[in-house]
């Protein structure tokens, strides 16, 4: 801007410093679009009264501009076109200069004048003609500046007016310095959406590929012949077939609900869409609100930028919400709108998002009782159980014992590369005795054990001693005579729920009666963190 050539007073010009002062500020604390085009129109109409502008950006096959964004209009003109060399916007957009044009109004068609005006002086004066775009008012005055980036079009910035003859040179120059601050922040936010977009498309595949990756599993891979694992069986290959009903797995702890969820998906039409999951007891609720719907900038103090939450990340895929029942009453009632209007908010957020999407839910807690004791919803609950499905405990089908034994047992030879071939009819037999507490994972663990410290080919009754047919006895706990030592019994018992759990934490500490942190602590005290093996996330 030519100040010195504008003759300006020091207030005067103070007024413009301040001016550019607030209007690159505002423009560079955003990288989002919609955003950035609001500060730019709205500074221009309460510093200058500029109250009828639009954003145009160029098409991606270069040959017209669509609108973006409008101020002022009766209706909005998003999406409206104007072809490269049509008009005032068009031709200043062609020949990538500032066109000022006047009294629109009392003159027709002009476009060969204005052409040719431009063509002789490299400005169109007070002639021109603006292509109509829907919902304009008539413009009499007009600027159009072309948003450059080292001489590569952006776009076009045009500020109208209808009750002016004309805009002055000064207007020019402000909308000029705008454009300039404008045309490098929406280059910006161009590509932050850009790297953005390709990032979630990375994440989606990612997503995807993690589902994919540890084999798909089907409906046949849950192993069980027993007239109750038939039953089952039989009701999720229905419930795979039906692409978007909300299902609800029950069962004990280790009764395989993890397995049936992710073979629903794989045998369902959404197989190649994403499979997430998430466990409603790992996280406070808060962050567990986030993590499901997402958030906006600024929702909370750590909420530098938008995030996707796993019902958008899953769009037309699958999320299982495991541990339904430890879901707070607040988030209940947000995942119940959810599941009727298949639309939600994310933290902060005022705009509805929709997405596709089927909801499977799991939990060990009987959700009626809940109810009863109002700790569940039961709204959500009759919503959650349009297809039920319990998995029955292992004890009640010791029939599918065998059939699981071969199955983990040849899993584990060949990890372990020993050669334990079978299992002793007389160690079937205890096994069959045990009331399996942990289910199918149990059994899984201790045949990782046996085969782990077998010595000869066949598995006996000593291999699984670890294994009390007695279960827990009559439930009263004696003080032998000579006393005991308690840190040990409290270090076995916790490493006994650890175990049974799968090293999740808050599954041990309910089993104990205690909450998270007290086996947090003792977990860490006595060294029991889950063993890692290398190559192989242990269940
Ligand atoms: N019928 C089955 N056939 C084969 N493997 C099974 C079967 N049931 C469970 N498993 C295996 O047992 C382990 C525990 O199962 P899973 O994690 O699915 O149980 P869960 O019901 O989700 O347990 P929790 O309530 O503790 O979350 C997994 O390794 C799973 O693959
Ligand atoms: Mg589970």
């Amino acid at each position: 801007m030519d100040y010195a050539a504008q003759k300006l007073t020091r207030e005067e010009l103070e007024r413009e410093v301040a001016f550019l002062h607030t209007i690159s500020t505002e423009i560079n604390s955003t990288f989002d679009l919609d955003e950035i085009c609001a500060i730019v129109q709205r500074t221009m109409a309460d510093l200058f009264g500029f109250r009828h502008s639009l954003i145009l950006l160029l098409d991606e096959d270069g040959k017209a501009l669509s609108v973006v964004a409008s101020r002022g209009y009766k209706e909005a003109c998003g999406g409206a076109k104007v072809p490269i060399g049509a008009g005032v916007i068009g031709l200043a957009a062609q020949k990538r200069r500032i066109l000022r044009v006047g009294n629109l109004g009392r003159r027709r068609a002009y476009a060969a004048a204005i052409r040719s005006e431009v063509e002789r002086s490299g400005r169109a004066g007070e002639l021109g003609e603006a292509p109509r775009l829907p919902g304009l008012p008539d413009v009499e005055a007009q600027i159009a500046i072309p948003l450059l980036i080292r001489d590569a079009l952006v776009g076009v910035f045009s500020v109208e007016c209808a009750d002016i003859p004309v805009f002055s040179e000064r207007d020019e120059s402000r909308a000029g310095v705008v454009g300039n601050l404008a045309a490098s922040a929406i280059h910006n936010a161009l590509l932050y959406r850009r790297l953005a977009r390709a990032n979630e498309g990375l994440q989606k595949e990612l997503t995807a590929a993690r589902a994919g990756s540890g084999r798909r599993v089907t409906i046949d891979d849950i192993v069980g012949e027993s007239k109750a694992m038939k039953q089952a069986k039989g009701l999720l290959r229905k419930v795979a077939a039906s692409p978007s009903s909300t299902v609800l797995l029950t069962g004990e702890n280790g009764t395989g609900k993890d397995l049936a969820a992710k073979a629903i998906h794989c045998q369902s039409d959404r197989a190649d869409a994403p499979f997430m999951n998430i466990t409603c007891s790992a996280l406070p609720e808060a962050l567990l609100e986030s993590e499901l719907f997402g958030h906006e900038k600024g929702a909370f103090t750590d909420a530098r930028a938008q995030k996707k939450g796993l019902l958008e990340l899953a769009d037309g895929g699958t999320v299982f919400l495991d541990e339904i029942g430890e879901m707070s009453l607040v988030l209940q009632a947000k995942l119940l709108r959810f599941l009727e209007e298949k639309a939600f908010r994310r933290v902060g957020g005022t705009k509805d998002v929709r997405v596709e999407l089927r909801i499977i839910a799991a939990t060990n807690r009987d959700l009626k009782a809940m109810v009863k004791e109002g700790a569940f919803r039961e709204d959500l609950y009759y919503r959650l159980r349009v297809l039920p499905v319990e998995l029955p405990p292992l004890r009640q089908r010791t029939g599918d014992l065998a059939l699981l034994l071969r199955l983990f047992l040849d899993q584990y030879r060949a990890e372990f590369r020993k050669n334990v071939a079978s299992v002793s009819p007389e160690a079937l037999a205890h096994l069959g005795r045990y009331p399996w507490p942990g289910n199918v994972r149990e059994l899984k663990n201790a045949v990782e054990r046996a085969v782990l410290l077998a010595e000869g080919p066949v598995l006996g009754p000593e291999d699984f001693s670890a294994l009390s047919p007695s279960g827990d006895g009559d439930g009263a706990v004696r003080l032998p005579a000579e006393g005991l030592s308690f840190e040990k019994v409290e270090r076995e018992l916790v490493a006994a729920a650890l175990e049974r759990t799968s090293f999740n934490k808050s599954r041990a500490a309910r089993l104990l009666g205690m909450d998270r942190d007290w086996v947090r602590y003792r977990a860490s005290k006595y060294g029991l963190d889950r063993p890692s093996r290398p190559g192989r996330p242990r269940e």
